[in-house]
């Protein structure tokens, strides 16, 4: 968050959401001691952000999307807040397409991000769903026997609000 708000300088902006007053608080003492002042910390969750539509040109998350007990809401939010053209870059734990959800949940509880953790084509699936494009998932540590620390991308196309309505009942591509 603190490397972000440097990287996109005085005239950008970056919010930092959590639902969590303790991780709020921990993050407000950081950005303070970083002394960047472009930074807002909100208080919600995931699947209800707190964000007007098409405000956010980049999503980035770590290790949160794979504890949501509501992943389609979640991606529903992301599409809604990104911008036209907008991308999402996140870590998450995501399965082998191998696994069923019980043998997920059997390699880890909740607290270890691995329990609800989605599969490959689950993940690709959600965002094909509200949407977002050329979405790609790479492996790139094994936290379990077929499950894995990812990198998740995605974008939300330029001409976002022509590819819906393609998609309105009677449009061609339902
Ligand atoms: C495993 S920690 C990761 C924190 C941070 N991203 C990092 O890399 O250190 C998960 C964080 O997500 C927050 N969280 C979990 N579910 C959430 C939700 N549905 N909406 C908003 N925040 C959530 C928790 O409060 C916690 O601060």
């Amino acid at each position: 968050m603190i490397l972000s708000a440097r990287r996109v300088g005085p005239d950008g902006r970056v919010f930092g959401l959590d639902f969590l007053e303790e991780t709020l608080a921990l993050a407000a003492r950081n950005v303070e001691d970083a002394e960047v002042d472009n930074l807002v910390l909100l208080k919600g969750t995931i699947e209800s952000i707190p964000l007007p539509a098409d405000t956010v040109d980049v999503i980035i998350s770590n290790c949160v999307i794979n504890l949501s007990l509501n992943k389609p809401a979640v991606f529903a939010e992301t599409a809604r807040v990104l911008t036209p053209g907008g991308r999402l870059g996140i870590s998450d734990v995501v399965a082998e397409d191998r696994l069923s959800p019980e043998e997920r949940a059997e390699r880890g509880g909740h607290s270890q991000c691995i329990a609800s953790a989605l599969s490959v084509s689950e993940y690709k699936e959600l965002l094909d769903a509200v949407g977002l494009k050329d979405a790609e998932v790479v492996f790139t540590q094994e936290a379990a026997d077929g499950l894995h620390a990812a990198i998740v991308r995605a974008h939300k196309p330029v001409d976002s609000t022509a590819a819906a309505s393609e998609c309105a009942p009677g449009g061609s591509c339902c």
